[in-house]
C-alpha cells in the first residue's frame, strides 16, 4: 500500500480506514514527535492540573510543589487504573481511586498498603514523560529519546522573543470534535485551496486564499519592503525538510488584505500589541513544530492549533486564543471579536473534512490529483508515507 503512493495525489482509501494503519501511525508518529499540551496559565498553582488525551493516552501536566511543569502517563503502577479521571482539577497527592496507592506531584510512589515485603517503592513511580516550555507554551514528547528541539530553539529565539511569548495568558479554548480521520484535518489546514470558496471571513483577511499567482507576488514585494526585519525571517525545516534528529518546524510571515492589521471582524486592532511589537505591519506569522501543532501569530494575538486523533474515525481540533498578560478584558480586548475568525473557520472546516471522510469511505473514492496550491499538503503526505514506511519498531 505505501509503495503504491504516488506523490501529488490523495492517499488510498486503506490508510484512512485501516486500524492496523492507525496503529502503525500512533507509534511512528504519535509517540514520537513534540506535542502540543496546553499553556502555563491554564494550570497557575501548585498541585493544578489537566488531562492530555491522544488515542489510547492519558497524561497528567501538573505544577509541582517546585513550581515546575511534569508530565506523568495517567495509568496506576500497581494495576493500570486511571489516576485521574476529571480534566482538570488541584491536587496535593495523585491518588488511586481503585486501591489507594499514592503518588506525589513528581510521580514519585510515596504509599502502597499491605505489599510483600520486597516491593520496591522506587520502581514503581508514574512513568513521566518529556516535557519542555517554549514561553509558556507546554510540549510533551512521549519517545524515551526525543527529537531534539535545538535547532528549532535556535532559528526562532530571537523572533518568537518578539512576540513575548514569556507575557501571554491564555483567554479562550475550544474544542471541535471531527467525525473523521486525523490526517483529513490536517490535511485540510496545510492547504489553502479551499479557503476562498470555504471561507469568506478568512478570504476578506488573509491574502493567503486568493489567487495562487496574486498572493505569491503580494508576498514577496512584502518580503522585499521588510528585508532583514527578524519577524520576516523564513525556516523551512518541516516535515521531510526536517534534519535527522531534529524536530520539523517552519516559520514564515505572510500578508493580509490591504488595510488589515488583525484577525478580526473589521481588521482592526484585538488587543494591545504583542511583546516588543510597536507597530502593526498588514501581516500574521504561521509558527508550525512538529506535524500536528500550528500556531499564527498576529501582531496582537496569537492562535494556537492541536489536532489530537482519538480513534481511526475521530479526532479532535482544539484552538487556543492567546493575548499579553497583562490585556483586560472588555477593556483591551473584547473576546468575540478576538474569536471571531478562527472559530468561524474551525466550525466551516469541521463540515468540510467530516464530509472529505463520507466521500473517502465511498467504494468510488480513488486518490486525486493535488493541485499547485496543494504543495505544503503534499509535502505532509510525501513525509507521512516516507515516515510509516522507514519505521523500524523503535
Ligand atoms: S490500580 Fe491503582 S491502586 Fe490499584
Ligand atoms: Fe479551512
Amino acid at each position: 500500500m505505501l509503495n503504491n503512493y504516488k506523490s501529488g495525489y490523495s492517499l488510498s482509501q486503506c490508510f484512512y480506514k485501516d486500524e492496523s494503519i492507525y496503529d502503525l501511525e500512533v507509534k511512528s508518529i504519535f509517540h514520537k514527535h513534540w506535542l502540543f499540551a496546553g499553556h502555563t496559565s491554564q494550570i497557575p498553582n501548585i498541585g493544578d492540573y489537566f488531562l492530555f488525551e491522544i488515542s489510547e493516552e492519558s497524561i497528567i501536566i501538573v505544577r509541582n510543589k517546585k513550581n515546575k511543569i511534569k508530565a506523568h502517563v495517567n495509568v496506576c503502577r500497581h494495576r493500570g487504573s486511571n489516576i485521574c479521571s476529571e480534566k482538570y482539577g488541584n491536587k496535593k497527592l495523585l491518588n488511586c481511586p481503585y486501591h489507594a496507592w499514592s503518588y506525589d506531584l513528581d510521580g514519585l510512589l510515596i504509599t502502597a498498603r499491605d505489599m510483600p515485603s520486597d516491593f520496591k517503592y522506587k520502581n514503581n513511580n508514574l512513568h513521566s514523560v518529556n516535557v519542555e516550555l517554549i514561553g509558556g507554551f507546554i510540549f510533551i514528547n512521549l519517545a524515551k529519546k526525543p527529537l531534539s528541539l535545538y535547532n528549532f530553539k535556535h532559528d526562532l529565539n530571537k523572533t518568537l522573543d518578539l512576540f513575548g511569548l514569556d507575557d501571554l495568558k491564555l483567554v479562550m479554548h475550544k474544542s471541535y470534535p471531527i467525525p473523521a480521520n486525523w490526517k483529513l484535518a490536517v490535511e485540510n489546514y496545510n492547504e489553502c485551496y479551499h479557503c476562498n470558496p470555504s471561507h469568506k471571513e478568512f478570504s476578506q483577511i488573509h491574502m493567503m486564499g486568493t489567487d495562487n499567482k496574486v498572493f505569491k507576488k503580494r508576498k514577496n514585494d512584502f518580503h522585499e519592503q521588510n528585508k532583514g526585519k527578524l519577524k520576516f525571517a523564513q525556516f523551512n525545516c518541516y516535515y521531510d525538510y526536517a534534519q535527522t534528529g531534529q524536530e520539523g518546524y517552519q516559520y514564515d510571515r505572510n500578508p493580509l488584505k490591504p488595510g488589515i492589521l488583525s484577525g478580526t471582524v473589521k481588521g482592526s486592532p484585538a488587543a494591545p500589541l504583542l511583546g516588543n511589537l510597536t507597530e502593526y505591519d498588514n501581516g500574521a506569522s504561521e509558527l508550525m513544530l512538529g506535524p500536528l501543532m500550528f500556531f499564527l501569530l498576529y501582531d496582537d494575538y496569537i492562535v494556537g492549533y492541536r489536532f489530537t486523533p482519538l480513534s481511526l474515525n475521530n479526532c479532535v481540533c482544539d484552538i487556543f486564543w492567546f493575548v499579553r498578560d497583562d490585556a483586560v478584558e472588555n477593556i483591551d480586548y473584547e473576546i468575540n471579536n478576538l474569536i471571531w475568525l478562527w472559530d468561524t473557520t474551525t466550525l466551516a472546516d469541521k463540515e468540510i473534512i467530516s464530509n472529505n471522510q463520507k466521500g473517502v469511505n465511498s467504494s468510488f473514492y480513488s486518490p486525486g490529483r493535488l493541485s499547485l496550491m496543494e504543495d505544503f499538503q503534499k509535502s505532509f503526505l510525501d513525509w507521512y508515507i516516507n515516515t510509516l514506511s522507514s519505521y523500524t519498531g523503535d
